[in-house]
């Protein structure tokens, strides 16, 4: 397998920080940038740029050498549309694509979210491609804006753009508790062992210019999203049924103790 260069946005947060060890575990060479330090002497902090997505600068210089950006850097659940989604998740994505148009970077994945169907009910449908966006809640418009800003760039500037549309990756213990009693979060559940298999796949397989995908571990009961485009693209097919997969007595996991308590849509809110 080809060692790669590779910055990973959101580096600080659960999923960069998982994907990190588990890339460097793989022995590609990986740069950190979030707007939070690394954890204090984890190996993450070996090469960890502290800087802010809406600061174009900064990226621009984190990203000399990169081969390939992962970019999980966001605001991860609602919030504030103005002050907060706009500016990192909407802005913030289109200074990352931008960054990787000025840098020639041949590859980008996009953090996306099965909350661009937001709007459909998960109890009886499962997601798929072909439901187009029907995000329930301004987080979800921000990650749908951000893969149309991955169309555009891929269209555009040829820059190969995968957006995987992730389940639910525990972020915390008190999203583990949640998620134990949710049978509509347990077909979402994504374990940090599959997202490992997941990202190391996204940096390195051959991918079509544009192309997105729902990611999720293997789960009991009808899948939340369409599993076949992750097998198609990439040969990613979960494996594990929760709790399987992810440790969750290992203090290493739980990088983002702020994590959210709604990933779920929740209807009858704006
Ligand atoms: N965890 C999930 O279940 C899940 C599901 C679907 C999509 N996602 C997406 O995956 C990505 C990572 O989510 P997570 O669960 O690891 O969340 P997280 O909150 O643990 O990590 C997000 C990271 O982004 C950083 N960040 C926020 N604003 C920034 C800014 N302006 N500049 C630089 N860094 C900034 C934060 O400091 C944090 O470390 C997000 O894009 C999220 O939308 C997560």
């Amino acid at each position: 397998m080809p060692q790669r260069r590779i910055l990973v946005t959101g580096a600080s947060g659960a999923l960069g920080d998982a994907t990190v060890r588990s890339l460097r575990e793989r022995g590609h060479r990986v740069r950190g940038f979030d707007c939070s330090a690394a954890r204090a002497g984890s190996p993450e902090s070996e090469d960890h740029v502290v800087g802010d997505l809406q600061d174009v600068d900064a990226l621009y210089a984190a990203a000399e050498g990169a081969e390939v950006i992962v970019h999980f850097g966001a605001v991860p659940d609602r919030d504030d549309f103005v002050q907060r989604l706009v500016p990192v998740n909407i802005v913030g994505t289109y200074n990352l694509f931008e960054v990787a148009r000025m840098r020639a970077i041949p590859r980008v994945v996009y953090a996306s979210s099965c909350r661009v169907l937001g709007a459909l009910d998960w109890t009886t449908e499962t997601l798929t491609l072909e439901a187009g966006f029907a995000p329930g809640d301004h987080y979800g418009l921000t990650k749908a804006t951000g893969e149309l800003l991955g169309q555009l760039y891929s269209h555009r500037f040829a820059i190969t753009v995968l957006c995987a549309r992730i389940g639910w990756f525990v972020r915390n213990r008190n999203e583990a508790e949640k998620m134990g009693t949710s049978e509509v979060g347990q077909r979402m559940y994504l374990s940090h062992r599959d997202a490992a298999r997941f990202f190391e796949l996204a940096v390195d397989v051959p991918l079509p210019a544009f192309s997105a995908v729902f990611v999720t571990s293997a789960n009991a009961g009808r899948p939340i999203g369409d599993p076949a485009p992750a097998e198609r693209v990439l040969g990613y097919r979960g494996r594990d049924v929760w709790p399987e997969g992810s440790s969750w007595d290992d203090d290493r996991w739980f990088a983002s103790p702020r994590g959210s308590s709604s990933l779920l849509p929740d209807r009858g809110e704006p």
